[in-house]
């Protein structure tokens, strides 16, 4: 199946997110076709290079219509960093590209964040395209052109908004992810579906089995509804000045553990943790409904994502942290919350006490 996303409605912003599932060969005759490129650069992760090396071989690396390179860079949430972008940046520069050259994200938010803010950079913009190959990569990072590396300071603090030409998920990817990372990817897809879908969220009640087996069809059907959802928001609101914060309930508590934790903890399960404490502030304000609550802290623990890593970090440190978000202004931090499940407001100053107290409820 297919989704687009619609930029100011203009032709020459629009891009494709083919969902399906065995059809990530199908680039070997996408790219000449739709894109021509002189050269086409891949960027990838140890990880995904290891898993999928014949694949790479098959699908960039065998054209006859442009030279191929493939560049890899350690895997890990630590290579969304200055040192290993500077390092990227160079070994890119070394293969004299052009702006025709085309560069490919294959492998999850990391290789996707990184890969695409070079993009964004490298002779002032080139075109790119992801190929995600985790949950989180699928359902969030490769839609909606948000690229970026992190700082000490905190998460995604450099970075530009900058869409890919192509988006193409190949559900079967999925399949080889370890545990960790599986069940790590699946908080993305119940944040989608809390903030604004109460269908996909009670089809993700009935179908807990589905998820944890990884079921291919239950597995296609949360990531292109999530897509889906996605998709919409970004078309509304690409530079986020309104709409499209509501992507990131979860995502202030969450990021703040992330950069607490030195990126040790994942990116799913400080968000995991972000939910439950931004939807026990939705509650404490009176906004969110205990019964809805409870569901929300129900499908977390069945995911195994309820997992209380918060406690490991003291709530001034998190605070600190929480006053380096981007969504913060001269008023404060603003928080996205939800009044029930499927709805979402953003916005919402937060004084710190209230955090306080649902972070150590
Ligand atoms: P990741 O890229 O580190 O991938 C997780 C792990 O899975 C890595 O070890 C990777 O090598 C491995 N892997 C990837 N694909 C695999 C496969 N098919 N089989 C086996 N192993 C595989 O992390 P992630 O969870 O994909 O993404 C997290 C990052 O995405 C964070 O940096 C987060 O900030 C970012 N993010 C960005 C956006 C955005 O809008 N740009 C949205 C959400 C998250
Ligand atoms: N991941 C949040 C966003 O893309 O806006």
């Amino acid at each position: 199946m297919e989704i687009k996303v619609n930029l100011n409605k203009r032709s020459d912003r629009t891009y494709k997110i083919q969902i399906g599932r065995k059809d990530f060969s199908s680039l070997k005759k996408l790219i000449p076709q739709k894109f021509a490129p002189d050269k086409c650069i891949v960027v990838t992760d140890s990880n995904v290079k290891r898993i999928y090396n014949s694949e790479i071989k098959a699908v960039f690396l065998s054209s006859k219509e442009h030279r191929s390179f493939v560049i890899t860079i350690p895997a890990g949430e630590k290579s969304k960093s200055q040192k290993v972008r500077d390092k990227l940046e160079r070994e890119i520069i070394k293969l004299n590209p052009s702006r025709q050259s085309l560069l490919i994200a294959f492998g999850g938010g990391v290789v996707g964040d990184i890969a695409g803010f070079l993009a964004s950079t490298i002779l002032r913009g080139i075109k790119y395209i992801q190929v995600p190959t985790t949950i989180i990569s699928q359902v969030d990072s490769s839609v909606g052109g948000k690229t970026g590396i992190n700082l000490p300071e905190s998460k995604n603090l450099i970075g530009t908004i900058y869409q890919p030409a192509h988006v193409q998920i190949d559900i079967d990817f999925i399949q080889t992810l370890p545990e960790e990372e599986y069940f790590n990817g699946l908080a993305e897809i119940v944040k989608s579906f809390i903030i604004a879908d109460e269908k996909a969220f009670g089809y993700l009640e009935k179908n807990i089995n589905g998820l944890l087996k990884r079921n291919p069809q239950t597995l296609q059907y949360c990531i292109k509804q999530s897509v889906g959802i996605k998709s919409k928001i970004v078309e509304q609101d690409e530079n986020e000045t309104g709409l499209r914060k509501i992507l990131n309930f979860g995502h202030t508590v969450g990021h703040a553990i992330e950069a607490c934790s030195n990126y040790r903890v994942k990116h799913g399960f400080a968000v995991a943790e972000g939910i439950l404490v931004e939807a026990q502030i939705s509650n404490q304000l009176g906004k969110l409904s205990e019964n809805d609550l409870q569901r929300i802290k129900n499908i977390l623990e069945k995911f195994g994502l309820s997992k209380n890593i918060r406690r490991k970090y003291d709530f001034n440190s998190i605070w600190k942290k929480i006053l380096f978000d981007k969504k913060k202004n001269k008023n404060g931090v603003g928080f996205s919350l939800i009044s029930k499940i499927g709805k979402c407001e953003y916005n919402i100053l937060v004084e710190r006490y209230v955090v306080k107290s649902a972070y150590n409820k």
